[in-house]
């Protein structure tokens, strides 16, 4: 009881990672939250932006990381947030409403703020093959199993 999913998806070019990002749209709905980690440069960024064009959102997504936080309107607002700052501070409470809010919730560097999350959301994990190429690796249990199962069959793994 209460194992975790774990899919991998072989992402070839940006037009993949479009893809892999309109396949996670698809299954969003309110409280959603979803955690990317990876190297610098790996696509976190990238990965959201294509997410928000999915889910409906009109303006520009840009990398919120001297902000730490940005909020874009939209049938689900999005929620987008990057914590790499706070690698020494672990927290920052101000993002209690939005991690638990009733948009989407995307967090780049999770695992610096890892106390404040829930048990359950969409890890996702970017490794870098080389320039064009990624490995995406997605863990969830409870709903974002059910989430992955649908990403998994839409993308075609
Ligand atoms: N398949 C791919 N998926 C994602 N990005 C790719 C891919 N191929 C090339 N890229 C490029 O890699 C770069 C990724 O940068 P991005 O800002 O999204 O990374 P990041 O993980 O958010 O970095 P940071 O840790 O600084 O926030 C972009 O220039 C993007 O165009
Ligand atoms: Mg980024």
């Amino acid at each position: 009881m209460g194992g975790k999913m774990k899919k991998r998806f072989i992402i070839n070019n940006l037009n993949d990672m479009e893809l892999l990002a309109k396949s996670v749209a698809e299954t969003v709905k309110p409280g959603y939250i979803i955690g990317l980690k990876g190297t610098l440069g790996s696509g976190k960024t990238t990965f959201t932006q294509f997410l928000a064009k999915y889910i409906g959102i009109k303006d520009n997504v840009n990398s919120p990381t001297f902000t730490i936080l940005k909020v874009y309107k939209g049938p689900l607002p999005l929620y987008h947030m990057d914590v790499y700052r706070l690698e020494n501070i672990g927290y920052d409470y101000e993002l209690d409403d939005f991690i638990y809010g009733d948009g989407v919730a995307v967090i780049e560097w999770y695992p610096y703020i890892q106390s404040m999350l829930p048990n359950e959301f969409l890890e996702i994990t970017i490794d870098v093959i080389n320039e064009d190429n990624r490995i995406v690796t997605m863990e969830g249990s409870g709903s974002y199993e059910i989430a992955l199962e649908t990403i998994s069959n839409r993308y075609g793994n």
